[in-house]
C-alpha cells in the first residue's frame, strides 16, 4: 500500500479537501486497494472537528463527501508510516521539515510540486477569505492530485 498524507495548518479546509479529492480519484481509477489517503494539520486548533462547512459545500458540488472526516494533528509516526507527506503551502512545509527525522525528509514535499504550474506554489488558505477561495483550492488540488497519481504510477506501481 502506498500512503499519502495531506497536511495544512488546521486540517479543516485544504488538507481534508485534498484527502477527499484524491480518495475520489482513487475510487474512479479502482486504485483504493493500492493507494491510501489521509490528512492532518500542523496545529492543534481544530482537533476532532469536521471540515469547514464551506469546504464541505464546495466539495459536495463536485460530488465529493467530506462529512466523515475529523481533524487531527500530525504525529511523529506519520513520517514513518506515509510514503508522501504533502504540504499545502510553504509554511506548512517548513513546519513539517522542522520536526521531520532526516531519513524521512525526502518524503516531505509541496502538493503543488505535482501541479501543472510547476514547483514551489502554495494552495492559498481560504479560511479568512471569501467563498471563491474554496473553488480555487479545489481547482488547484484536482490538477495536482492527478500529477501526484502519475508520479505514484511511475515510481511505485
Ligand atoms: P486549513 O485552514 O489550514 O486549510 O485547515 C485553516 C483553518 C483554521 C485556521 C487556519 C487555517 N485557524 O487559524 O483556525
Amino acid at each position: 500500500m502506498i500512503r499519502v498524507l495531506f497536511v495544512c495548518l488546521g486540517n479543516i479546509c485544504r488538507s481534508p479537501t485534498a484527502e477527499g479529492v484524491f480518495r475520489h480519484l482513487l475510487e474512479t481509477r479502482s486504485l483504493s486497494d493500492r493507494i491510501a489517503a489521509d490528512s492532518a494539520g500542523t496545529a492543534a486548533y481544530h482537533i476532532g472537528q469536521p471540515p469547514d462547512r464551506r469546504s464541505q459545500a464546495a466539495a459536495r458540488r463536485r460530488h465529493i463527501d467530506l462529512s466523515g472526516q475529523r481533524a487531527r494533528q500530525v504525529v511523529m509516526a506519520d513520517f514513518g508510516r506515509f510514503d508522501y507527506l504533502l504540504a499545502m503551502d510553504r509554511e506548512n512545509l517548513a513546519n513539517l521539515l522542522a520536526i521531520c527525522p532526516p531519513d524521512a525528509a525526502h518524503k516531505v514535499r509541496l502538493l503543488l510540486d505535482f501541479g501543472p504550474g510547476g514547483a514551489g506554489e502554495n494552495v492559498p488558505d481560504p479560511y479568512y477569505g471569501g467563498g471563491d477561495g474554496f473553488e480555487t483550492v479545489l481547482d488547484l488540488i484536482e490538477a495536482a492530485t492527478r500529477g501526484l497519481l502519475a508520479d505514484i504510477h511511475a515510481k511505485h506501481l
